[in-house]
């Protein structure tokens, strides 16, 4: 390494005037000029999408380590523009609590991963790297930002980059930063006066068996459905009504009975209700309808349509 003065340059934040939010691909900063990103393999889409890379981390046992990305900049406008996007998409794991003021997980994981990355570090012009007067190696300033966004998208649970390093947050609140750290391959532990931040984090970050949640969910669902289904069933915006049907003792739908078009589900009791069963529009489809996804579907034939009202028929024929 060559010791010399160097000027400290100032990294210019790019500014994306007009950012396309529908695109993704116009959110990274460009590309690197270290170009190590490679471009998923179809070239569409975020870059190093769910590739496994590993990143340098510097060794922070050592004082005169070179400074990790977050030190020297960060790509504040493209995770401005995702956390924007983010903002508005509910994501199941935060979804099991209410939680005030929850934060963006866009920023934090984008944080993190800064916090360890070790920054690109500036040449001098005969190709070693430029130290200051202590001989401590000079950040890129220039890209700094753009080497913690190319890996963004990476899968850096399974590259293991950061599996030695532990993150503590000591006031977790709802838990943003210790998931983004474990979903990131750290190590995380966390403190919080309120034992509700306690519960919400521990169930966040519990192991769970999707069949077995799902058998749960089932099991709720063949509750509470039979006793709430009046309440949804409904027109479809052309005016198709749907169809009860009484369970005819079988497991083959077939041998239900269709039930008259005036038949009142409300007049049967909640609990009794399991012997009936609702083919047609339903409350939340007819609302997505009036924002046009029913014409989209119809437009389709889309066999996912989830209506079986006459709309389906007039698609078809
Ligand atoms: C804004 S939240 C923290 C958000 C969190 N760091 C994250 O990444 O999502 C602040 C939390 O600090 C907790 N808190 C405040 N004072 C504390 C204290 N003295 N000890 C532990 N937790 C505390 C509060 O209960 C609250 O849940």
């Amino acid at each position: 390494m060559t010791r010399m003065s160097i000027p400290k340059r100032t990294a210019e934040q790019q500014t994306f005037p007009g950012i396309d939010l529908d695109a993704q691909k116009t959110l990274p900063l460009g590309e690197s000029k270290y170009a190590s990103s490679e471009r998923t393999v179809d070239g569409v889409g975020p870059t190093n999408l769910g590739k496994p890379i590993r990143v340098l981390v510097p060794d922070f046992s050592n004082p005169k380590r070179a400074k990790t990305c977050l030190e020297v900049d960060f790509p504040i406008v493209p995770v401005n523009a995702l956390s924007k996007l983010e903002g508005n998409a509910g994501k199941p794991i935060y979804q099991m609590s209410k939680w005030w003021a929850r934060r963006r997980s866009s920023v934090f994981r984008a944080m993190l991963i800064a916090a360890a990355m070790q920054a690109p570090l500036r040449k001098n012009p005969d190709g070693s790297s430029a130290v200051d007067t202590d001989g401590i190696p000079l950040p890129d300033e220039t890209e700094s930002a753009r080497a913690v966004w190319d890996v963004y998208y990476a899968n850096h649970q399974k590259a293991g980059s950061f599996k030695h390093l532990k993150v503590l947050d000591c006031f977790m609140g709802g838990g943003t930063t210790l998931v983004e750290g474990s979903r990131l391959g750290f190590q995380v532990a966390g403190v919080d006066l309120n034992p509700v931040a306690w519960f919400v984090v521990k169930n966040e970050l519990a192991c769970a068996d999707p069949d077995e949640a799902r058998e749960f969910f089932e099991d709720i669902e063949s509750e509470v459905k039979p006793a709430i289904q009046p309440f949804y069933a409904t027109e479809c915006p052309r005016g198709h009504g749907g169809r009860w049907y009484y369970d005819g003792g079988t497991e083959d739908p077939s041998d239900d009975k269709r039930m008259q078009t005036d038949f009142d589900p409300l007049s049967v009791a909640p609990e009794e209700r399991k012997q009936y069963r609702y083919e047609g529009p339903e409350v939340i489809y007819t609302f997505w309808a009036k924002h046009g996804m029913l014409t989209t579907w119809v437009r389709s034939q889309n066999t996912h349509l989830p209506l079986s009202c006459d709309c389906r028929k007039e698609a078809r024929s």
